[in-house]
């Protein structure tokens, strides 16, 4: 047909920036994958809602299966969060053949190795750069820039609301509410956030960057988790005066087939190169046997950062579907590696 369709499923603060940049980068977009780039239907909770980009109305649906088995789309594009519902509905579009890109972290933590396997029995791709660190690039920095390496350890800041929060608190004398609630007015936020206030938003993220970094099948269940609700601004005060500066840190490392997931508050030398990324940026290091020390650093939320991972998972799509190479994921299909800790 000379184009490639997409099925947009949401049109929050990341759908919104997916419609923009494909809007505005359309001639990028043609020059990278060779054709068009158009969508053909976007999934909303309300018809009637104002929007902030232009959108032709008869683009928009209610009904999920308008876009998740309507035969003239290609591409479905999860922007909609949520679990349960949204594993049907991908399980369903990619049953329908439909190559899926999606920003959902709590979808691919809890359910990525189903979606992946029905991935590739339908020859179908599944990408997700967008579910870990917003704009940052890490998801294919360890699986195609580093995936020569063997990844001993990783440790980074992975939740964009909690680095925003902190870092108001400790610079600007911001309240924990009211740095919370810009978080949440500035679209960092998770719908709940008490997914990022309490770390469970940077669990899932670890535990995708885990699996991805040492091919282990790391579950949810292996991240040891606490968050930063009970942080107080003395505490960032009373370190500051010894040096210190708190982030909220993931933490990974392996070491014969045994690996150790956490995320905690912790204390850094204000030297130390994560001690100095701030506001919602995100930052991970990684460490590898061969290449020594790597660090990945950019914005880990907001609309059109987070946008720009999506849209490069299409071309990524695009890509494969026309060297008739799809049924691609992340992840190498061969079954991962069983985390020896698990069976004890
Ligand atoms: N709530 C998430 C964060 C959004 O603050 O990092 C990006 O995943």
């Amino acid at each position: 047909k000379g184009y490639v369709s997409i099925g947009l499923l949401g049109l929050g603060t990341v759908g919104t920036g997916v419609v923009k940049l494909i809007q505005h980068h359309q001639e990028q977009l043609v020059h990278q994958v060779g054709c068009p780039v158009s969508i053909e239907k976007i999934l909303v909770k309300n018809l009637e809602k104002e929007r902030e980009v232009e959108i032709d109305q008869s683009l928009l649906t209610d009904d999920p299966y308008d876009v998740v088995l309507n035969p003239n789309i290609d591409i479905v594009v999860e922007v909609m969060g949520g679990i349960d519902e949204t594993r049907q509905y991908l399980l369903e579009a990619l049953k329908a053949k439909k190559h899926i890109v999606t920003a959902n972290k709590d979808l691919i933590a809890l359910h990525g190795s189903e979606l992946q396997s029905t991935a590739v029995e339908n020859q179908c791709d599944l990408f997700y750069e967008a579910s870990v660190a917003g704009g940052v690039p890490i998801i294919r920095g360890l699986t195609d820039g580093l995936s020569s390496d063997r990844i001993q350890k990783l440790m980074g800041i992975v939740n964009g609301t909690t680095n925003f929060i902190l870092t108001k608190m400790d610079k600007d004398g911001l309240s924990y509410e009211k740095a919370l609630s810009d978080a949440q007015e500035l679209g960092f936020a998770e719908a709940d956030p008490t997914a990022d206030v309490e770390g469970l938003d940077a669990a899932r993220k670890m535990a995708i960057l885990a699996r991805l970094a040492f091919s282990m099948n790391i579950e949810l269940d292996d991240v040891e988790v606490s968050g930063i609700s009970q942080i107080s601004k003395e505490d960032l005060k009373y370190g500051s005066t010894l040096g210190y500066t708190m982030k909220l840190i993931g933490y990974a490392h392996q070491e014969n087939e045994r690996a150790e997931v956490s995320v905690q508050p912790t204390f850094l030398p204000n030297g130390h190169p994560l001690a100095t990324v701030n506001d919602e940026y995100n930052a991970v290091y990684v460490y590898g046997e061969a290449v020594g020390e790597t660090m990945f650093y950019g914005p880990g939320a907001g609309s059109l950062p987070t946008a720009t991972s999506v849209v490069s998972d299409i071309v990524a799509v695009v890509k494969n579907m026309r060297l008739n190479v799809t049924g691609q994921s992340h992840l190498s299909p061969q079954f991962p590696k069983q985390l020896k800790n698990q069976n004890e």
